[in-house]
Formats: structure tokens, sequence, C-alpha cells
């Protein structure tokens, strides 16, 4: 099998009805969204979500996000507390995932919750947004990669990596934001806001509109928070080295800012995440850069630092996860 690919700019009519055919079909479709490329299933279906796990090669059920097209779909599935409310009313549709109490007898499959009576919710831009409206059901979609792949950020990648496991591939450019969605849980007693994920929304203006700042568990904690969030998710090929201040001959160079490394001139390839310092625009290159570095062949890729402000705490933290060592597992 190899996957067809539509375009949304060039056949928008097609790739809604051909992806609502293929979803009720119980099978995922590759469609684009804001952060990454997202492999979609209807998130109801046993079925469907199964394929998910079967397509990606994931070795263990993992909550997934679902993804639905306004706060009155959510609704059906979950129940907001005034804060998750707000937020949801404020940033919504955008790179912001709330995890929320399930409704009782809520048609979300328990596969796509990995069984816990809490649901990740998300309520993406565009076609994506189009698409959940016309389907009328959620969407459960992680990232359209393989298993402990770096994250597509394009249709190419996704057609790289799982075109010949997909039928269908939706094809919208390059995704804007370029890091998944940031991932909060509200306590509902206390009004607290928990970040479990940092991502395409930076978490001051998640503050700013809450009024108050967020929690952070660092390590374990943290993963155990939002499961399936193991330290090598994001790993290429090669090693990665952080915060390098030089790099070595034949070394692939990341770097930020327009600044100059030390060696810079004998690097396998010399990769600006945003020359003008532009931390969006870092974060829109980001997982492409480290695909490329990885495709230059070197062993190891040089990584200069990326101030840790607004979204370079996602950057940060997808880059911890891919210089983690390998477990194996993701
Ligand atoms: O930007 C994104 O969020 C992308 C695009 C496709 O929308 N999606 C994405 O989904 O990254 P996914 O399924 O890979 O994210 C799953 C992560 C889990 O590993 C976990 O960290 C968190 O979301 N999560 C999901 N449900 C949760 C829950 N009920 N409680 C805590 N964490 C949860
Ligand atoms: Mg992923």
């Amino acid at each position: 099998m190899t996957a067809e690919r539509i375009n949304i700019t060039r056949e928008p009519q097609r790739a809604i009805s051909e992806a609502s055919r293929v979803l009720n079909d119980g099978f995922p479709v590759a469609i684009p969204t804001e952060t990454v490329y997202g492999l979609a299933a209807d998130a109801t279906r046993a079925d469907a979500i199964s394929r998910i796990y079967e397509t990606k090669g994931r070795p263990q059920f993992n909550p997934l996000i679902c993804h639905v097209c306004d706060i009155k779909m959510a609704e059906r599935y979950a129940v907001f507390d005034p804060v998750s409310r707000q937020l949801a009313e404020t940033f919504w549709p955008g790179p912001l995932t709330i995890v929320l109490p399930l409704k009782k007898d809520s048609a979300i499959h328990p596969l796509a919750t990995a069984g816990l009576e809490t649901v990740g919710l998300r309520c993406p831009e565009g076609y994506a947004n189009e698409l959940i409206r016309a389907f009328d059901r959620p969407l459960a979609a992680p990232s359209a990669n393989t298993s402990g792949k770096i994250s597509p950020t394009s249709a190419r990648h996704v057609m790289d990596d799982l075109g010949d496991k997909l039928q269908l591939i939706i094809d919208g450019g390059a995704s804007p934001v370029g890091v998944e969605s940031t991932i909060v849980r509200v306590d509902p007693e206390t009004g607290a806001i928990l970040l479990l994920r940092p991502g395409g929304l930076a978490a001051m203006h998640i503050a700013d509109a809450a009024g108050r700042d967020l929690e952070r568990r660092a390590g374990p904690a943290a993963i155990i928070e939002a499961p399936g969030m193991l330290a090598s998710h994001y790993a290429p090929g090669a090693n990665v080295r952080l915060d390098a201040t030089s790099v070595e001959p034949g070394e692939a160079l990341i770097r930020f800012g327009g600044k100059s490394v030390a060696g810079m001139e004998n690097a396998a390839i010399d990769l600006d995440l945003s020359p003008s310092a532009d931390l969006a625009q870092a974060a829109a290159n980001l997982f492409e850069y480290l695909k490329r570095a990885d495709a230059s062949g070197a062993a190891s890729i040089a990584v200069t630092p990326i101030p840790n402000e607004g979204l370079g705490e996602a950057i940060n933290d997808r880059l911890a996860r891919a210089a983690a060592p390998r477990d194996g597992e993701e």
C-alpha cells in the first residue's frame, strides 16, 4: 500500500470527503494541524484506535489527545471547571490541550484514554477543525510518526516514514507552530494550573490569561502526570549534544540567533533555527532541522543554547528528550 496524498489547497472538498470516508471505515488518516501532523482516528472506536498504535508501532497504550471542533463538542465528553473553561474560551482553537475528567458514559473509547478517568482534549485550527466538524466525532491523534521518531511537520515527513502503512495523507503544507501542543490540567478545587507538557502555546500566555503562575513538576512526577512522555520520545539516529559552545569537525550544527560558533566551518551541516532569534520561528523549524541534521550522516548533532523563555521552554524540552539516553520503549 502507498498512501494517497491530497492537498487541501488544491482539493479542499476531497480532502474532507476522502478523509471522512477512511475515518468512517475505521482507519487512521494523517492530517495537518497547526502544531504537527497527527495520525487521526475515530476516538469512539476501539478498532480505529488500535490501528493508530499498530501504525506507529507503539509498544504500549498511552493516553492519546482527543481533538474536538469546539467547546460544545468537548462538553459531550468531559466536565469543565471554571478555569479550564476560561482557558478553552481564550485559546481554542489553538495549540493547547486541557486534561479534564471524563463524563460518565462518555463515548470516547477507553483505548484512547488508556483507561484513565480523564481525557486530554484539544481543539485544533483550520483543516483539522473542519474535518472534525464534518465528521461530528472526536479524533484521537498522536503525532504521525513511527514511535520514537521525531514528529512530522510536513506531509513529506509522514510519507517518508509511514507512507506504506497508510491509506491517506492530507497535505496542508508545513505546520506553522512546529512543536506539539502545551498540556495543562487544572485542579478543580484550587484552580491551580499544572503544566504537564510545555508546547506550542507559551506558558506565560496561559499565566497571563488565568492571572496565576503555572505549576511545574520536574522529572519523573511530570512523566507520571502525563503518561507516555518518555524521555527518548523524540530521538533522531545521531547523538544530540546540548549547550554546545563549539562544534567538532564532521559534527552537524544546530544554532540559534545568528551567533557564530567555534569550528562551524568544519561542520557537516550548519543550520540556524532562527537567525533573527525569533523563538516562534525556531519552534517551527526545530523538527525539520533535527531531521536534516540527522540525514547529513553526522554521528553527532551539536546544539547551541536556546533561551528558556516563551516557546524556548518547549524547544528545550524536545531537545532534552532528543538528547536523552534511549530507553528502547518508545
Ligand atoms: O500537538 C499535539 O498535541 C499533537 C497534534 C497531533 O495535535 N498531538 C499529540 O498527541 O502530541 P499525543 O497523543 O502524542 O499526546 C499524548 C500525550 C500523552 O503522552 C500524555 O502525555 C498526554 O498527552 N495525555 C493525554 N491524555 C492524558 C491524560 N488523560 N492525562 C494526562 N496526560 C494525558
Ligand atoms: Mg509524538
